[in-house]
């Protein structure tokens, strides 16, 4: 049977539940950088950057922003457009290459912030093609029936894993989340398939030499120059498959879907480059118009590219009710991966954010602090009157 085969019967097998995205929000540092800003302190020039990337700026985290507090933010602003309570989620899934911790998650911090009690929570390490993996994941969670609605996240610190003397990497990242709420319904639509692919062979083209088994990497570091905790790529290798796989993928997820490429109305990419867009639109025979791009005001910023992309699409009116949409992502890995989304909101009101519900949003939001807090002490004061016990 090919992969096709499978994915196909496993599409059939779970027609009943649908998972659709209900909400979606996005967030940025405080603070943006431009090309100049960055040619003051590195060899590099606006002409330069523009020219090769499209980036005009990014947004860099401040002392008091982090991976976690921008996720948690996108995550607020998805549940508001959602209208749910985050007792209402079953799962959070944060997609990161530059999470707070090994562990705790990032995506359980995020679940304690947002008071999301009942909701399992991990994070998804898939570079830049994070935020469609994790997606896919909820979605077959959903469809399966093994849960109802997940906060799905890509969320970012680029600039903190970013060596700051490299000019071929420094320039092209930035920081930011996005997220969506995805939630079961019966009416026909939602997530219609996903190809997930990767190449481990090409590691060593895209990667940030750091945890795990330590040692072993800091003489792989070392032994090819790259720096340890930094990000390294071979940038010109990268364009090429990067180019061959969004089209690539962006066919093979259209065939699942048993629509045609002329059948989607938007594709939202990983924003890497733009002249990556061009040439995967260019290879895919349709309008670069259809592809959306805003690596101009963000530069890229891994997984978190994808959902922010996404978010400002809806927000510039480039997405409708029963339009067909494709999610692709690439990078370290290497890995790709592609979705096609039908959109259409099933809700019974379009009226977003009832203010009853927003109340006990925030409510829950502040009840979240004090059951953290209240739950350590008492851990500390069982733990200290076990002590004098014993
Ligand atoms: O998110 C994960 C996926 N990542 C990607 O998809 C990134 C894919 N790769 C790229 O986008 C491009 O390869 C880059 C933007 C990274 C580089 O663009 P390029 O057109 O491939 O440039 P290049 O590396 O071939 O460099 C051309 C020249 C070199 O100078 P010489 O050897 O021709 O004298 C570089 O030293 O440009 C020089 N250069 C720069 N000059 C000014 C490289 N970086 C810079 C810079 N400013 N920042």
């Amino acid at each position: 049977m090919t992969t096709s085969d499978k994915s196909a019967n496993a599409n059939a097998a779970v027609s009943a539940r649908h998972a659709h995205v209900i909400g979606w929000g996005m967030a940025v540092p405080e603070t943006a950088m431009t090309n100049d800003d960055l040619s003051a302190f590195v060899d590099t020039s606006d002409d330069w950057i523009y020219a090769r990337t499209g980036i005009k700026q990014r947004f860099i985290a401040n002392e008091g922003e982090s991976t976690a507090t921008l996720a948690y933010l996108a995550a607020q602003q998805a549940l508001e457009v959602a209208d749910i309570l985050p007792t209402d989620l079953d799962l959070v899934v944060v997609a990161t290459s530059t999470a707070e911790n090994i562990f705790p998650s990032t995506a359980s911090l995020v679940q304690d912030w947002l008071n999301a009690h009942e909701a399992g929570a991990f994070d998804l390490s898939a570079a830049c093609s994070g935020f469609v993996y994790a997606m896919n994941m909820a979605a077959d969670s959903i469809r399966a029936g093994s849960i109802d609605s997940a906060l799905v996240i890509g969320a970012e610190t680029m600039s903190r894993i970013l060596d700051w003397q490299d000019r071929s990497t420094c320039i092209l990242f930035g920081d930011g989340a996005g997220a969506v709420v995805l939630q079961a319904n019966e009416t026909p639509g939602g997530v219609l398939s996903s190809v997930l692919r990767s190449d481990g062979a090409g590691g060593d083209l895209l990667a940030i030499p750091s945890v795990g088994s330590i040692d072993a990497n800091q003489s792989r570091a070392g032994a090819n120059g790259y720096k340890l905790y930094k990000m390294y790529m071979a940038g010109g290798e990268v364009f090429k498959f990067a180019t061959r796989v969004v089209s690539e993928s962006v066919e093979q997820a259209c065939k699942l879907a048993d629509i045609n490429v002329e059948d989607i109305n938007l594709v939202i990419p990983h924003q890497a480059n733009l002249r990556i867009l061009q040439a995967a639109a260019r290879k895919l025979g349709i309008d670069s118009d259809k592809f959306m791009s805003n690596v101009e005001r963000y530069g890229n910023t891994s997984a978190a590219s994808i959902p922010i992309a996404l978010c400002e699409a809806i927000e510039e009116r480039r997405i409708q009710n029963k339009d067909h949409i494709a999610l692709v992502g690439f990078g370290g890995g290497l890995t790709w991966a592609s979705m096609v989304i039908r959109w259409g909101i099933p809700k019974p009101s379009e009226q977003h954010g009832s203010l009853l519900n927003r109340q006990r949003r925030h409510v829950q939001y502040r009840i979240a602090k004090w059951r953290s807090r209240s739950r350590r002490w008492r851990r500390r004061v069982n733990s200290r009157v076990r002590d004098l016990q014993s």
